[in-house]
């Protein structure tokens, strides 16, 4: 009997053509499934394929009579209650090489839009027509070149942002639970440095850190006192990093200068403060929202399925949660 795939979420079905021709798979149409629908289909499926937002908790996975294999489409695994899946024998994958480029490009993008205010400027001459002030001492914004870049956590996002950071003339510092090896270190041309002078030395701050207990709000108000006045927050990871109302606050006292966000703390959306803000740039979670990246995050969904029955490929293992 051919194997039973669930995929809970709405997308370009090209990444999904060898899936497809080999085994039972059941997609939403033109929507994704809600909690509750999946909840009430799961029992009979051997793989659910998940999306970031879509919570794979204790109950869902409880319901899973017969599953083997939960596939998230994402790097990010925060989603899922990684460590009961894995004690219930369950395997978890994700999709980290397709995400690298697109997100670290994100980031490099919002960093260049804080600093030289393209979307303020944007909106401006949108809503201000002629009648917006156009001259020499107008809408200055600041030097991206020569600044020094933070990284807060240096894995495959962080150095690739690292790279580009370089090439627009950085200076970067990071800051990581493991250090990288010299000669790691030599070859991206960064400095290793604690949390807390990164915090201080830093221009532009990156989080490209995974979401996980240890890491929630790993910056608010303590964190935002040490920075510069002129500093600006750049997350492209997950919300929770940061302490949302403490980052209003930073930006309504001017204790930093501004930010650049892709992610919110409570879900979809930014605190409405935030909205408000000129030094504030906003995207609604796009760090992969390429119609490219999307075929082939699919496709990489699809590898690791078809690897994990078959065997005849690599599959991107989740090991730990
Ligand atoms: C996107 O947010 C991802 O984790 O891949």
């Amino acid at each position: 009997m051919k194997k039973k795939i669930l995929v809970t979420y709405d997308m370009f079905r090209e990444g999904f053509t060898e899936l497809e021709s080999k085994y039972d798979v059941t997609f939403p149409d033109g929507r994704d499934f809600t909690y509750d629908e999946v909840y009430e289909m799961l029992p009979g499926y051997d793989a659910l394929c998940s999306m970031f937002n879509f919570p794979v908790d204790k109950k869902l996975i409880d319901r899973a009579n017969g599953l083997q294999l939960i596939a998230n489409y994402a790097v990010g695994y925060n989603n899922i209650d990684v460590a009961y899946a894995l004690e219930k024998g369950l395997t978890v994958a994700n999709t980290p090489d397709p995400v690298t480029n697109p997100t670290a490009n994100l980031a490099l993008g919002l960093i260049i839009d804080t600093a030289r205010c393209i979307t303020e400027c944007d909106h401006k001459l949108r809503s201000q027509g002629k009648e917006m002030k156009i001259g020499v001492l107008e809408n200055l914004g600041v030097s991206v070149s020569g600044q020094t870049l933070g990284i807060i956590g240096m894995g495959r996002i962080g150095k690739a942002l690292c790279k580009r950071a370089r090439t627009c003339s950085m200076e970067v510092i990071y800051y990581n639970r493991h250090q990288l090896d010299m000669a790691e270190e030599t070859k991206l041309g960064v400095t290793y440095v604690s949390k807390e002078e990164l915090l201080q030395q830093a221009d532009f701050i990156s989080l490209n850190a995974p979401y996980t207990p240890e890491t929630f709000h790993m910056i608010g108000e303590e964190e935002f006192n040490k920075m510069k006045p002129s500093a600006i927050l750049i997350n492209t990871a997950r919300g929770p990093l940061v302490d949302e109302q403490a980052l209003v606050k930073a930006l309504q006292t001017g204790r930093i200068h501004g930010a650049g966000l892709d992610v919110f703390e409570f879900g979809d959306y930014p605190l409405p403060e935030l909205l408000e803000m000129d030094n504030v740039v906003l995207t609604p979670h796009i760090g992969t929202q390429t119609i490219d990246t999307r075929i082939i995050m699919a496709r990489i969904v699809s590898n690791n399925v078809i690897g994990f029955f078959e065997g005849d490929r690599p599959v991107s293992r989740v090991l730990r949660p």
